[in-house]
Parts: C-alpha cells; structure tokens; sequence
C-alpha cells in the first residue's frame, strides 16, 4: 500500500469489477464535468453521521440502513423516493420505542447506481452480453448497445442522486417527518387486516406513550419531533465517480467523498492491496465493510487498521451479511477477533445478501423467514457473547413489489411475477419491511425488559 494518498492513488492498484469504457475521450470530459459540480453533501453532515455512528459503537443508539439494492434512471419518481423515506421512518418509529434509543436512519439512496456482478457476462439462449452493472455504468435491457458503458450516466447518476437529496433534505425537515403523523401511519398498517393485528399491542403502547409525553406538554411539532435527521449512503464502487466528488473540506483540511454520507465496500472488493480499500482509506466519510461467510480475518484486521488506524468509534461499520443457515458457524470467529483485536466497529446485519435462493420459476427471491431468521440469530449470537448488535441494513422499498417471499401477505413463489420489479437484486416490500421493523422491536424490548429484571435482581441481592 503506498504511504502518500490521494484521490486517485486508487488508480495504480490492482481493480475488480470494473466496466472498460470504449470511449476513453468522453469518460475524461465526463470526469472533468463532475469535478465542477457542486458537492452533493457536506464534510458537516458526514462527521455528524460519524459522531452518531460512534454513539451506535459505544450501544447507545441504533442504525437502521435501508433502500433499493440498485436504483435506476428509469423508475426514478417523487413519489418512490417519498414511499420508501416513510416507511424507513415507520421503521424507526417502531425501534425508537423498542430500544429506548436513538436511531440513526441512513438510505441506501441517492447514489446507489453502480453494481457489482458474479459474471462478467450474461446468457441468454445462444447470445452472451457484458453483465448490467448498474445504471450508472449501463442499460439494463438485453442488448448489445445497452450493455456498452457509457460515462455520460454518470452525469445522469449525479443529477439524480441531487435531486433525490434534495426532495429527501426536504422531507426530513419540512414537517413530512412528524412523529405523530408516522405513528399514525404504522397505525393504519396494523388496523390492515387479521394478518398484521398481532402487532397491534406494540403500536397501542407508543401510542400510550405519545398521549403522556402531550400530557406532559411536549409539542408534537416541536423541532426535535417535527424533523429529524437522515442520511444517504452507496456502495462505493465506481471510483471515477467517487473520486471526481472528492473535496478538500475547508474546516479540517480532511478529504471527504461528497457523492454520500457514508459509503461502503461489498464483499467483492474489499481486498487489501487493491483499488476499493486504497480509495476509502483517504476519505474522512464513515465507512461500512461488507463481512461475508468468506472473509478472511486476518485479512479483515489489516483492512480495519489501514482504515482506520486511530481506532475512532463511528469510522467503521461491519455490515455481515452470512446467511441464516450459517451465521451461527461464521459470525461468532468475526466478532471474538474483532473483540480480542480491540477494534471500535458498528455491527450491522445485511440479512439480504446470504439468503438469496432461486424460486422453481427463475426468479431471484428471499423468503422472509429467512431474513427474519439471520437476524434473530444475529441478536441472540451477540447477545451470548456480550457485544452489541448495533443495527440492521435491508434492501427494501415502500412500493407494494412482490420480489421476496412470505410476511403477512404471505407472497408465494407463483405470486412473484405479479410485481417483481428490482433492478438487481429482490427488496422487501413496504409491509414486509414494517413487519420486519415490528418483529425485531419486539425483540428488543423483550431483551430491554429482561435487562432492566436482571439489573433489579442484582440490586435485590446486592
Ligand atoms: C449489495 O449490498 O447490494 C451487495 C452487492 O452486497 P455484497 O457486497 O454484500 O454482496
Ligand atoms: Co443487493
């Protein structure tokens, strides 16, 4: 690893998953283009983001990270942006209350374009195609011209990624976030039908709970429950993209990749030695690393201190993402060697990624049961080894698409292609995703209530 970086330092490492652009002129005016372009956040908000993630590290707040596995030029519309920001807010609302701590809401939006590929081709019948990469990179329709990338969607990418932030920036702020409203919202979700009633109870009680903090003269438009914060976060894959956002920040001097708050490196390209981990070691953003049942932990040490070698708490989020039939060999050997190795990490489980199953008919699905089982298991592991499961991080939209199995609605494999409209990988669909919400704040209270008999008993006998 070089000692000097800089923001194109990744250029002379070895690189994976990357698309050869035929038409190497325009990808120079392209990266030229977005070097001028305003930053899409700022260094402000990302130390913010940072700060609060160092609070999630320590166990006193949660992260919760959601939004489409890929997000296209095509289905971009006001109104999936704003479907998918409430039913995150529906999501945390229900958390809130579970785990009597803040949660930090971080979209997998306004950025996420760019996709990495098991195959470098696809078939189909007699005609092999370079693979679809991402909307920022090419088309995703069948055909030879489509797949050729292209490095004028990067500006596209951009244009978007500003004007989801935007509406996002506006929704957080301007009074669509209200507390009272959302909890309205989850409100009517459980007044849905029989399916969903079991979680009536837990909905009754943060109803309780808002009537008495009204009670006790606490303005439901007051600022901190009128708004609220939310933050966008990518995988940070296309570097030529990353690298053209990359500003110096005024205040500290520091580099801050300004396409996103936070970005992430996915399991196929967090190599030590190689381009992804040179780029993200520059930059001052907080960092997520994909940990699959295949990471090497050696390997995995060496990144975290060429990452973050002060050890701050908040810098490094470790997003595992093993399956729900293998998480309880492969996640226990992650966490003791993170604890011996004494590193400052944010645990977050991406219950998507490791239970992804082909349906008899050939469509990509996840059966709810699963994810819902990865992440029970996630809790249970680290509650029995004394760390703290600090978040959860989903593909998921608010559009009703029928692309995972089962929930309430019980999806069933034939259901599939009524709705199945992801561009890369299957989402959970808005009820799925409160359902979610609603199982793992139950969890959580439980284990909140087990605590607090726990802490009683030790008095008692103290
Ligand atoms: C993703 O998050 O969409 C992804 C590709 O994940 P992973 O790198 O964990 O496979
Ligand atoms: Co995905």
């Amino acid at each position: 690893m070089s000692k000097i970086w800089t923001p194109d330092s990744w250029r002379s490492m070895p690189i994976r998953q990357v698309p050869t652009y035929p038409d190497e002129a325009k990808l120079n005016t392209v990266e030229e283009e977005l070097r001028g372009m305003p930053p899409l956040v700022f260094a402000g908000e990302a130390r913010r983001l940072k700060r609060q993630l160092g609070e999630v590290a320590r166990g006193n707040a949660f992260l919760l990270q959601g939004g489409d596995c890929a997000e296209s030029f095509a289905e971009f519309h006001a109104d999936k942006i704003r479907d998918t920001f409430r039913v995150l807010l529906q999501m945390s609302v229900a958390l809130t209350f579970a785990a009597s701590c803040p949660i930090v809401k971080v979209g997998r939006m306004a950025g996420q374009y760019a996709k990495p590929r098991s195959s470098d081709t696809e078939t189909q019948g007699e005609v092999s195609l370079p693979s679809y990469r991402g909307d920022i990179i090419n088309g995703i329709s069948f055909d030879a011209e489509s797949r050729i990338p292209d490095p004028a969607r990067m500006i596209k990418g951009y244009a978007q990624a500003s004007s989801t932030l935007n509406l996002l920036r506006a929704f957080a702020q301007g009074g669509y976030a209200n507390l009272k409203k959302v909890h309205q919202w989850n409100l009517d979700f459980v007044g849905g039908g029989e399916a969903v009633e079991k979680y009536q109870d837990l909905a009754d009680r943060i109803d309780e709970a808002l009537a008495f903090m009204e009670a006790c003269g606490i303005d439901p438009n007051s600022t901190a429950l009128h708004g609220t914060d939310f933050y966008v976060s990518h995988e940070a894959l296309l570097l030529r993209y990353e690298e053209a956002l990359t500003r110096v920040d005024s205040t500290t001097g520091d580099w801050y990749d300004t396409s996103g708050h936070m970005l992430w490196i996915g399991d196929r390209t967090r190599i030590k030695g190689e381009a992804h981990v040179e780029f993200l070691r520059g930059i001052a953003n907080p960092l997520g690393l994909k940990v699959g049942p295949t990471t090497d932990l050696d390997e995995l040490i060496d990144i975290i201190d060429i990452l973050n070698p002060e050890n701050e708490a908040g810098r490094i989020t470790l997003i595992c993402r093993m399956g729900a039939g293998i998480i309880e060999d492969k996640l226990p050997a992650v966490i003791k060697r993170i604890e011996e190795e004494g590193k400052a990490v944010v645990w977050s489980s991406d219950p998507m990624h490791g239970n992804t199953i082909s349906a008899a008919n050939g469509f990509k699905t996840r059966p709810f049961e699963d994810v819902l089982s990865e992440i029970r298991r996630f809790f249970r592991i680290h509650r029995s080894m004394g760390t703290y499961a600090g978040g959860v991080h989903f593909e998921m939209t608010g559009q009703n698409v029928t692309e995972c199995t089962g929930g309430a609605e019980a999806i069933t494999e034939e259901k599939l292609a009524d709705r199945y409209r992801t561009h890369c990988d299957p989402r959970l669909n808005a009820s799925q995703s409160l359902e979610l919400a609603f199982l793992i704040a139950e969890g959580l209270k439980e284990e909140r209530d087990e605590r607090a008999k726990e802490m009683k008993r030790t008095a008692a006998s103290e």
